[in-house]
């Protein structure tokens, strides 16, 4: 993977690491950091590959293993929960064919659960990679499917 332009856009800093990351993840079709650009990351920004991953683990929304290139976050935070978010989790489920943490086999969709997304108002709420949705239904969610099949092909 090709990742000199994004580390050329910040400054050779360690405060920037998170913000490589994210960008690294968002340019891999499989949204993930692979380990060989943990270790040029982190020889970029003169730190140990183990600080790397540890802001890998921390932070959800990113991930070092391959997912789908779109990842769907449902919160199941409890103002979510209640306004319906496991019904959506279920729906996912039964729609994708697959289990929390698990990809779909063409590789498009990987499905995770998250802790509240700051978008309470709007619950339930999921992220599909960068972009927040709100006050879900099911046929939203198929909506949503179906423009990010179409946008792949
Ligand atoms: S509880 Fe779901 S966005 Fe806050």
């Amino acid at each position: 993977m090709e990742i000199d332009p994004i580390l050329q856009k910040y400054p050779k800093s360690r405060d920037y690491l998170i913000e490589i990351l994210h960008d690294i993840q968002n340019a891999h079709p499989q949204s993930y950091i692979p380990p060989e650009v943990v270790t040029r990351v982190a020889k970029h920004l003169n730190v140990k590959q183990a600080q790397v991953y540890g802001v890998i683990g921390y932070y959800s929304m990113l991930s070092a293993k391959p997912r789908g290139r779109y990842v769907i976050r449902v919160c199941a935070s409890p103002i979510c929960n209640l306004m319906g978010s496991s019904n959506l989790i279920d729906y996912l489920k039964e729609k994708l064919k697959v289990d929390i943490g698990q990809t779909t086999p063409d590789g498009l969709f990987t499905l995770e659960t998250t802790e509240c997304l700051g978008n309470c108002a709007a619950a339930p709420a999921m992220m599909i990679n960068q972009e927040m949705y709100g006050s879900l239904t099911t046929g939203m969610v198929d909506i949503l499917l179906e423009q990010y099949s179409k946008s792949h092909k």
